[in-house]
């Protein structure tokens, strides 16, 4: 209860002072995924995917310094991505009445309203690993800014699971059981 006495005065302060204008409203964990996670995570692999070695790791060899740069620039973008995930204040809205997120609509998608459940239950636990993501784009970024490819590979190696573990806990855990049983006969569950 104590959140309301911190909102309502805000509430009033800004109607008080732009009486036209509805009071500023956060973004949905939606919007912020499509536009800004998912794009910014596709953007990089775009470009890490050309310079991507046989063993999965960044070879430098093909890396110019134009493209350490952009790579540089990329993870920034998508720390920032993270961090606005991780700084969505409660209650965290996962889509404006009537949206509808990916999959919904096929047979075993998960709902709005689940994907909404799951995240009433443990928001602090979405933030975490928002932040831990935000977290590996920092280092990534570190890693461009000297070059380093053997810092970089890994981290850019394992993005897809650092997105997929969210997903696991907050988007399909229904599939929990199954990825578990691909992982173990060492396939890729991957699902982007
Ligand atoms: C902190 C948790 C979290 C992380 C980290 C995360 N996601 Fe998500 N993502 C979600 C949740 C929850 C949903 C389900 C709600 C939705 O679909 O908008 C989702 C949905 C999606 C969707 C479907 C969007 C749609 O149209 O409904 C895509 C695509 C996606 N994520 C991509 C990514 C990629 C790529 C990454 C990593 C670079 C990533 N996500 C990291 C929580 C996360």
């Amino acid at each position: 209860m104590r959140l309301l006495w911190i909102v309502v005065p805000a509430l009033l302060l800004t109607s008080g002072c732009k009486k036209h204008e509805a009071p500023p409203q956060q973004k949905t964990l939606h919007e912020i995924m499509k536009d800004e996670v998912d794009k910014r995570g596709d953007f990089l692999w775009d470009l890490t995917n050309p310079h991507v070695g046989g063993d999965a790791g960044l070879d430098s060899s093909t890396m110019s310094d134009d493209d350490w740069k952009k790579l540089a620039s990329a993870a920034v973008d998508l720390q920032q991505a993270a961090l606005d995930l991780a700084s969505l204040k409660d209650p965290i809205v996962v889509v404006k009445p009537g949206v509808k997120i990916a999959d919904e609509g096929v047979p075993g998608g998960d709902s709005a309203a689940s994907v909404q459940a799951n995240v009433d239950k443990d928001p602090e636990g979405l933030r975490n690993y928002a932040n831990s993501l935000a977290q590996d784009m920092a280092d990534l970024a570190k890693a461009a800014n000297k070059h380093d490819a053997a810092a970089a590979g890994p981290i850019i190696n394992q993005l897809d699971g650092v997105c997929e573990s969210c997903h696991l806990e907050f988007w399909y855990p229904s599939q929990k059981k199954l990825v578990d049983q691909i992982r173990k006969a060492g396939g890729d569950p991957t699902l982007k």
